[in-house]
């Protein structure tokens, strides 16, 4: 199935042909930066062909309607065309395309159906005057989503907590917004956006909100229900979001605040306090945040990530919530994503680390600079298991190649890029650097690599062009010890990985090592016990320990019951590994509760291991489905082998 993409890409470039190829045209600011010119990466997860014709604007008028569970409307987009260029290609997937015009209709058609890669709509452009340069002009595309597109997830008032109001949200990232937006879906391409979203609420319930990753987020409702937005800055299309449901807003401070429903606000609000103060530490490290407002919506339970990092509004999953803000450090990713991903961003997927492992290094310096160096440790030592489980189970299962930091994703999904290898293993290549050269000419080396780079895409190649150049020029020595090349190019993890320990968390093994030799559990010193101490005590629960005992734990601790959504994953994970049957109800209810993809992977995993729990997973599966997000059903219905 997969590599059937790949080679239907090829089929299509060949199709199309490609009159430009050998002109690669250099960027246009190439100059402003110092004369530093470089030809674009070619992303092969996207039809477009931006060298000839490239999406510089987008206006978005939609209508949105809950009862067909539609979006209709117009893509207006302002197009740069390079001279001799005939066609506009475009990323779609699942749209209806009802008509394309500029001055007048234009001749249109859509290629064939990729899988998740959707269609090429081509589109002629209006002949160009004779002789005629490089030109802008207007193309408009009526068109309408389909009930089934992949990045819009539409729910039913009983899945919000209010459970009065439908909700709707989407998640663009990696290549879904084609299934909401004909666009040039790729990192690679940014554009400013407006829209004017016009929302159909439901009679007889609460005037609905319209709020997206642009400037316009309203605090109320808008009379006539129309709402208008602005992105003056360019993004990437994968930054684009929409959601719209019965929401209130609580201000957090000058610049920030935050969107929920309006039973869980001011829940969100509290466990939010810290926001402007992480946004003052961002700064303070990495230069003035450039995006105005930075405002958190919290979504419906069915959100598929833990947050997704929208352009001055960042979504996030209502699973954070703990009441003790444990789980902020989220929070801090997604606000680092304002320069690292944001600012700069991955040119294409296979550079993703170039977003997620700065980005978890960025968000370890805030959580440090706000929290301390103690919580900040806690969470380095169990984002360092991830990552070697994560390489132990791709190098276990033939996917070595999937350890590199430059990923190899050619006809492949870009969520096949998405482990802890980008995140950990990218944010400890950058600590390595670090430790080498000093925090405080890193510190202005990554600042500059902001600065430099502010609204562009890069490759890796151009960040080990800048690293050679900043920091290890006419220092062999130097940039041997950093080993770049294992880090990049290679499997696992190479020597000089740096490694956090933390005395919380071996006081948690510890507790844990009396438990495993005998000691009650009720005799156990949990006192105080930080989230992060649970997580490293239950992760150290050993194979081989016995439903009694594990009943034990839970009578103690009361952990099946948590409301925290960490620690209660992990225990339950425990529970399935080893099978606890007495541990099912709770089980089943955290499936159905929530769709977070990283909760619900490695227990269907787990379950879908044995034929004890195979059957447990098809039938909770089953029922919880229909309430999950396409990103989170994508992913299961693979591992269940779901429909097959
Ligand atoms: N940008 C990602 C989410 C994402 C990545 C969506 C790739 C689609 C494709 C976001 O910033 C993220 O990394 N979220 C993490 C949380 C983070 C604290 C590691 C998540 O959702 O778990
Ligand atoms: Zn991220």
């Amino acid at each position: 199935m997969r590599r059937r993409f790949g080679e239907a890409l090829l089929l299509v470039s060949a199709l199309f042909g490609c009159a430009f190829e050998e002109s690669v045209p250099l960027r246009a600011d190439a100059a402003a930066r110092g004369g530093e010119e470089r030809p674009m990466a070619h992303d092969i997860h996207s039809f477009a062909r931006p060298e000839e014709a490239r999406v510089r604007r987008l206006e978005l008028d939609l209508t949105v309607d809950f009862a067909t569970k539609r979006l209709s409307g117009r893509a207006s987009l302002l197009v740069a065309a390079q001279a001799g260029a005939k066609q506009l290609l475009l990323d779609t997937r699942d749209l209806e395309i009802r008509g394309v015009r500029g001055d007048a209709p234009l001749a249109h058609a859509l290629g064939p159906v990729q899988g998740d890669f959707g269609q090429a709509l081509t589109i002629e452009l209006p002949a160009a005057p004779a002789g005629a340069a490089a030109r802008e002009l207007w193309i408009h595309v009526d068109y309408a989503t389909s009930p089934a597109a992949a990045a819009v997830q539409w729910l039913a008032p009983a899945q919000t907590a209010g459970g009065k109001s439908p909700f709707l949200f989407t998640q663009s990232q990696a290549i879904l917004a084609r299934t909401w937006v004909p666009c040039q879906d790729s990192p690679g391409v940014r554009m400013t956006y407006g829209a004017r979203i016009k929302v159909n609420s439901p009679a007889g319930g609460p005037p609905l909100l319209a709020v997206m990753s642009a400037a316009g987020n309203p605090e109320r409702a808008s009379p006539d229900g129309t709402y208008t937005f602005d992105m003056p800055q360019p993004i990437p299309s994968y930054l684009l979001a929409l959601a719209v449901g019965d929401l209130a807003f609580r201000s957090l401070g000058p610049r920030s605040g935050v969107y929920a429903e309006p039973s869980v606000v001011a829940r969100a609000a509290d466990e939010f306090v810290d926001l402007e103060s992480m946004i003052a530490a961002a700064e303070q490290l990495y230069g003035p945040y450039r995006w105005g407002r930075y405002d958190v919506l919290v979504l419906p339970p069915s959100f598929p990530f833990g947050g997704m990092e929208n352009p001055r509004l960042t979504f996030a999953t209502p699973t954070i919530l703990a009441g003790d803000r444990s789980l902020v450090s989220l929070v801090a990713h997604e606000l680092a994503h304002s320069w690292s991903g944001n600012l700069v961003t991955n040119a294409t997927w296979n550079d993703f680390w170039l977003n997620e492992g700065f980005t978890v290094y960025f968000e370890h310096r805030i959580m440090e600079a706000v929290y301390g160096d103690e919580f900040d440790e806690a969470l380095a030592v169990l984002g360092l298991a991830d990552l070697e489980h994560t390489i132990a189970e791709l190098t276990a299962g033939g996917q070595a190649r999937d350890t590199w930091l430059r990923l190899d994703l050619a006809g492949r999904n870009p969520d096949d890029g998405v482990t802890e290898v980008a995140y950990q293993k990218g944010a400890r290549f950058l600590q390595a650097i670090e430790q080498a050269v000093g925090r405080a000419k890193f510190d202005r080396f990554l600042r500059a690599w902001f600065d430099g780079n502010a609204f562009e895409s890069r490759t890796t190649d151009d960040f080990l062009a800048f690293l050679r150049r900043e920091l290890l020029a006419g220092q062999p020595a130097l940039e041997a010890s950093l080993r770049i090349g294992e880090w990049v190019d290679g499997p696992g993890l190479p020597t000089n990985c740096p490694r956090a320990t933390s005395r919380a968390l071996e006081k948690a093994a510890a507790e844990m090592a009396r438990f495993k030799g005998g000691a009650a559990a009720a005799a156990l010193d949990v006192k105080g016990f930080t989230t992060q101490q649970w997580q490293q005590f239950l992760r150290a629960l050993p194979a081989g320990t016995s439903g009694a005992r594990l009943a034990e734990l839970d009578a103690a601790f009361g952990l099946s019951n948590r409301g925290n959504s960490e620690v209660l994953f992990q225990w339950l994970e425990r529970c399935v590994a080893l099978r606890h049957e007495a541990a099912l109800p709770a089980l089943e209810r955290f499936l159905t509760a929530q769709g977070r993809r990283k909760f619900l992977k490695p227990l269907y995993q787990e379950l879908a291991k044995s034929s004890w729990g195979k059957p447990i997973a098809m039938r909770i599966y089953a029922k919880a489905r229909p309430g999950y997000h396409a990103v989170s059903t994508a992913t299961i219905d693979g591992i269940l082998k779901w429909g097959k």
